[in-house]
Parts: C-alpha cells; structure tokens; sequence
C-alpha cells in the first residue's frame, strides 16, 4: 500500500517536475495512510466470502468441537434439545469463546450485540443422535454477506452447502427476528433456556 502511494507520488511529482507544489505533495502523499489521495484500507481484508471459507473456518480455524455449550439449554448432560420447526428432530447450540465472552449470567444483556468474530453453532442430528446439518451464524457487521450483522450459512457435514452464506440469510433473519430475537441479536436460543 505505501509502495504503491509513493509510486503515485514519484510519478505525479515528474510530472511536475521543479515544481516546488509537487514536491510539498508528494511530501505529504508519501505521508501515509491519512492522505486522502491514498485508496482506503477494505476493513477486513480476510473477510469471509465463500463457502468453503466458512466451513473451514468453522471446522479448522475454530472448530467447533472447542466451542462451550450454550448455557442452560438443558437438564440433560448432552445438552441436546428438541428442535424448532426449523431444525427437527433435536439439536445441540455451543459458542465460541467470543460470543460466550458478551454473555452475563448465561444472557446477553438486553439490547446488546454479539462482538465481530462471535459464532453461535447448531448442529442438527437425526434420530441416530449424530449431526446431519450444521447451522451457523457469525457475526461480522462489514461483511458484505451478512443480514443483521451476521453470516448465516447450513452445512452438511462433509462441507457441502445446504444453505449458502451467498444468500445472505435471506431465509434466516425474518424467523429470527420473531420472538425475543431482536433483544437477544438474533439469537433465539436464550428463549429456550431453562
Ligand atoms: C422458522 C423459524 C426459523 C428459521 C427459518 C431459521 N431459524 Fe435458526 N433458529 C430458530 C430457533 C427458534 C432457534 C433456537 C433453537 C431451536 O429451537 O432450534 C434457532 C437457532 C439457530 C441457531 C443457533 C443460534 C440461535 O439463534 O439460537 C443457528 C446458528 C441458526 N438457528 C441458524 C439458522 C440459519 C442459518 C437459518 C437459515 C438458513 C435459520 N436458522 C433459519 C428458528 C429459525
């Protein structure tokens, strides 16, 4: 970025060459990151886009078998549920430790919002117990993806998309958004808890 700021600024200052004007300008573009005549930074340069991005994210850079339990779910000790019309027959939501990180008491204060990196995790398992589908949500307010803030994606468990996070949520947000969802950042888990 500053090489090609300062390459801009040799050759506009040839252009004007002796010019006492081009040289105070190219002083102040090789300057830095304020000037404006420097094209601005993308805010997350390693932003999610794809798919497979997404799932190896979820499965690799931060996988979710490291994520805490979504607390108070349940009595029971594997913390699986009955799932909503969404999501049948049960399933079993954990968090990462960033999202886990806004919560008080096992609740995100009202009106508060999830920090950028959050995940909230769903797996659906089938009447044998085990994940069919992996529901997700995270949350990255300048991702060009999201709805609501967050990117919203289901997989199936060999990373194939059921729901592609291109869709920005589009079949996710106005469902999360009933209930306490708009409180709770979209979050309908918190009115399961027990
Ligand atoms: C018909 C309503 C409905 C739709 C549509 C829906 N969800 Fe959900 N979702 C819920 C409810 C209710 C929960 C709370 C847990 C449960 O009951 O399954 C939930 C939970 C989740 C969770 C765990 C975090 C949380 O909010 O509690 C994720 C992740 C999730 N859904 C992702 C998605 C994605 C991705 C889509 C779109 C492809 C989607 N959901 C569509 C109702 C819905």
């Amino acid at each position: 970025m500053a090489m090609r700021s300062s390459r801009g600024c040799q050759e506009r200052s040839m252009w004007r060459l002796g010019s006492i004007a081009g040289l105070v300008f190219c002083i102040s573009c090789g300057g830095g990151s304020g000037s404006p005549a420097s094209p601005a930074l993308p805010s997350s340069p390693d932003a999610i886009s794809s798919d497979s991005a997404f799932f190896s994210f979820v499965t690799q850079t931060e996988p979710f078998t490291s994520y805490t339990p979504f607390p108070n779910l349940s009595g029971n000790t594997t913390d699986i549920l009955s799932g909503s019309s969404a999501h049948v027959p049960r399933i079993r939501v954990s968090m990462n430790a960033k999202a886990f990180g806004a919560l008080q008491n096992g609740r995100i204060p009202s009106g508060a919002t999830f920090p950028d990196g959050s995940i909230v995790f769903k797996e659906v398992l089938g009447n044998s117990g085990a994940p069919s589908v992996y529901a997700v949500m995270y949350k990255d307010r300048g991702n060009s993806l999201e709805g609501n803030g967050w990117l919203w994606a289901e997989y199936r468990t060999d990373g194939g998309a059921e729901y592609a996070v291109t869709n920005r949520g589009g079949a996710c947000t106005s469902c999360h958004s009933l209930g306490q969802g708009p409180r709770n950042d979209f979050v309908r888990s918190f009115e399961r808890q027990q």
